[in-house]
């Protein structure tokens, strides 16, 4: 503990785009309860509108270490991370690290702070623990499952995360339910994202179009995979417009693969901000993505989900929520398919399938789970 009694010190490492919606609440409740943080950002994500447009949209002070280090193979960018930020953790030694999410800079963080725990006394706190896709060929199902392991203290947004745990041994003292911190930030922002307007300034009308996200490697490093992703869009656009914010990685392999003329039908845009995107998804009669966050926002405002994967880390949205996934292997008639039982489906109040714990005070809950 810091000099001041009862007053902890906590280390907030944030690298990429769904890392920043995380950290956010956390940071303001540990300011409100009298506590110190320290942001990390590892520059995995640099762009404007991958990474600073977020710290404007969620006023998220500006990092105190910014490690920059940008793109790069898996092993060297997780190097990377691990090699800056030794020296800042051995410095600082906080009371806690808290990294969240599954990016690798979730568990280069983690691993920097285990190996060094003897030394500072730093304990590390993972959050959004627990999620398992059950598919090792992800990348952010290896780091969910490695920072979970070297954690001392397990996050965990919903119930069925307890489960996952228990199951692979961790011991059930570590785990704390604290619901979903993305949906503080979420439900905080949701007035401003109404008030924004987007749908209107893009001529779109509220209900009468759908938002598509796509940049997971599984969907778009394969030619013939993003084809079918991008015709099964243009399928849909036949309908109504179809919105679909491009992923830096998206947009290259499109590039690379010569399927520029795949977006035509599309409504195509950078990157959107934050308080954007939700404008958008909240008023679209459906989404279709294979992000593991905008599942969960979907979910919280009541909007039809379709998710473009064989399988979801958050099962909750489909038991509970309005997600489901498409059928796979993805084809154009399946993504079809999948979108016209979305819309017949229809949306539901904001709220009104939300999980427990999903309510706008999972940041307090972590704060109460890290002061005790
Ligand atoms: C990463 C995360 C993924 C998360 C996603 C959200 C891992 C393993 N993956 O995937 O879990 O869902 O972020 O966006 O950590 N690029 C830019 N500008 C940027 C950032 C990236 O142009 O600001 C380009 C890079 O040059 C690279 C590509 O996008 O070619 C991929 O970036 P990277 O961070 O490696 O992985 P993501 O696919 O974004």
């Amino acid at each position: 503990m810091s000099e001041h009694s009862g007053s902890m010190t906590v280390m907030l490492v944030a690298g990429a785009r769904p890392n920043f919606m995380k950290i956010a609440p956390v940071q303001k409740a540990l300011h409100k309860a009298g506590h110190r943080t320290v942001i990390v950002h590892t520059g995995q994500h640099y762009d404007d509108r991958m990474s600073a447009s977020f710290f404007r949209d969620l006023d998220i002070r500006e990092p105190d270490h910014h490690l920059g280090v940008g793109s790069a193979t898996h092993a060297v960018q997780t190097a990377r991370v691990m090699e800056s930020f030794e020296p800042v953790l051995l410095e600082t030694r906080p009371d806690w690290v808290l990294v969240p999410g599954d990016v690798n800079s979730t568990i280069a963080c983690a691993l920097v702070c285990v190996k060094l725990k003897e030394e500072t006394g730093t304990r590390l706190a993972h959050l959004e623990a627990g999620l398992r896709s059950n598919d090792w060929r992800m990348p952010e199902e290896v780091n969910r499952v490695l920072t979970d392991r070297c954690s001392d203290l397990l996050l965990i947004p919903s119930q069925d995360a307890a489960d996952n745990l228990a199951a692979e041994g961790i011991d059930q003292s570590r785990v704390v339910f604290i619901g979903n911190v993305m949906i503080d930030t979420l439900l905080d922002r949701l007035p401003a994202a109404q008030e924004l307007g987007v749908p209107a300034q893009m001529g779109l009308s509220p209900g009468r179009f759908v938002v598509a996200t796509l940049h997971r490697p599984s969907n778009v490093d394969d030619r013939e995979k993003l084809k079918t992703c991008l015709a099964g869009f243009a399928a849909i656009a036949q309908d109504h417009p179809v919105v679909l914010p491009l992923h830096p990685r998206t947009r290259k392999r499109i590039e690379a693969f010569g399927l520029g003329d795949s977006l035509a039908p599309l409504r195509v845009t950078e990157p959107l901000g934050y308080i954007e995107m939700l404008s958008l998804v909240d008023a679209a009669a459906a989404v279709l993505t294979d992000s593991g966050g905008v599942q969960e926002e979907t979910t919280a405002l009541g909007v039809p989900c379709v998710t473009l994967r064989e399988q979801t880390e958050r099962p909750i949205t489909i038991e509970q929520g309005t997600n489901r996934l498409a059928p796979w292997p993805l084809t154009v008639a399946g993504i079809r398919e999948a979108h016209d039982a979305a819309i017949r489906q229809g949306r539901v109040s904001a709220g009104e399938c939300s999980p427990e714990g999903w309510d706008g005070r999972a940041a307090e809950r972590a704060v109460d789970a890290l002061a005790r």
